[in-house]
């Protein structure tokens, strides 16, 4: 394989994302891009153009570039096919690799033994062309990585350039209640209209700072991979280190000192603001980012043109739903009350407490947070209350 042999590069995102991620990938030069399956988005390119892509997106999980696609029926006939490709010639020497994917086919049972299978192909022909057995791993981390998707009699094989998921940033490192992925977060920006360039961003119930973080590093143009130090191209073999080299250098010089625009976070729980301090410090926005410790119904309002973005908790345990109920309400009357003029993105994973806003969302978009199907409602709060689109309060009708 010459790496800059164009193929079929499969970005893969979570549920709900992929909306955002095309128009990522339009932006950075990939009108074609398809939706192959509700998580995965295809665009053409080489493997240079594939380390382009594990920089600069910001929604995506995985960037894979395809080596094959076979007709398979059996796991045997995938074993069979994958011995024939020459993974000696992909993967580094000595770098131990890594299997994952899905795979559906009659008569299999379990998904993992045709992942085992294709990890046995690949060490028999290493075997058989090298002499030498490459150590496997259960963990993408430091390894070389191989993804299988095997649908409809179809099994595709790929490298997977990026290994450890792109939502891993590197700067979350300590937990808090129910933090949003990086890559989620990021989506949701995407998907609220927020302009980086003019419009202020606030994020009132900021948890580990996830919504606040990605909104700077948006709004100083950072190329979300400028973090990372690991992607799982370097353990290809002759992987394009120079390019990368290059691209690294042009998203530095592309980086703006300062955000365009002001970031502010808070949150009720001053635990919650030291550790989005801490997240924000690692990820070198924290002197950019205004952090305050306030019940949202006080926290500081950015002025016109803006975004107030916010993640409450769902109330999944039981009881927890009668709790939070007036919490939802108040969201919906601090909005119409000090926010008019601004715009507003909740995501909810609950429809009940959700209807508690009392707003027309100007979009509902469905998004997965991890298992719990949610919905990001965007609002435009267009200053006058007495705007039709905006207020339908306590109104516990079909809003949202
Ligand atoms: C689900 S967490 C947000 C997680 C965040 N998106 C992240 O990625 O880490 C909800 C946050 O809302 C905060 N919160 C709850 N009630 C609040 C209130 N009245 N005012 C401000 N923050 C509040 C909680 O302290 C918690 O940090």
């Amino acid at each position: 394989m010459n790496w800059t042999d164009p193929t079929t590069l499969t970005v893969t995102c979570g549920r709900g994302c992929a909306g955002a991620l095309r128009r990522e990938l339009a932006a950075l030069g990939h009108p074609e891009a398809r939706d192959f399956t509700p998580t995965a988005v295809g665009v053409e390119g080489d493997l240079r153009e594939a380390l382009k892509l594990n920089l600069w997106l910001r929604s995506a999980n995985r960037v894979l570039f395809e080596v094959a696609a076979f007709r398979v029926r059996t796991p045997d006939e995938l074993y069979a096919a994958a011995t024939t490709l020459p993974w000696e010639e992909w993967l580094a020497p000595g770098a131990p690799f890594h299997v994952h994917g899905d795979a559906e086919a009659p008569g299999l049972r379990d998904p993992r033994f045709a992942l085992l299978r294709c990890k046995d192909a690949i060490a028999d022909r290493f075997v058989r062309k090298t002499g030498a057995r490459p150590d496997s791993q259960s963990d993408p981390d430091g390894a070389a990585c191989i993804a299988l998707h095997w649908r409809d009699g179809v099994a595709r094989l790929h490298l997977d350039t990026s290994g450890v998921p792109l939502s891993r940033r590197g700067y979350r490192l300590r937990p808090w209640i129910a933090p949003l992925r990086e890559n989620l977060a990021a989506a949701i920006l995407l998907e609220s209209g927020w302009d980086p360039a003019e419009d202020a961003f606030a994020g009132p119930m900021c948890g580990s700072g996830t919504l606040a973080i990605e909104a700077a590093w948006m709004a100083m143009r950072r190329a979300p991979g400028l973090h990372r130090e690991s992607y799982a191209f370097q353990r290809l073999r002759d992987w394009p280190a120079d390019a990368w080299r290059g691209l690294l250098d042009a998203a530095r010089r592309r980086c703006l000192p300062l955000p365009a625009v002001p970031i502010a976070a808070s949150d009720v729980d001053s635990r919650a603001v030291e550790i989005a301090r801490d997240n924000a410090e690692r990820a070198g926005v924290a002197r950019h980012i205004a952090f305050g410790v306030a019940d949202f119904r006080r926290a500081p309002v950015p002025r016109a043109p803006g975004l107030v973005a916010m993640n409450p908790e769902y109330g999944e345990r039981m009881g927890l739903e009668e709790r939070l109920a007036p919490l939802y309400a108040a969201i919906g009357d601090d909005l119409k009350t000090r926010c008019a003029g601004l715009r507003a993105a909740v995501i909810s994973g609950n429809p009940e407490l959700a209807k508690r806003i009392g707003l027309r969302p100007s979009r509902r978009i469905p998004m997965w947070n991890g298992p719990i199907e949610c919905r990001l409602l965007l609002y435009d709060l267009y200053a006058g209350t007495r705007d039709p689109r905006l207020i339908r309060k306590h109104a516990g009708g079909d809003d949202a």
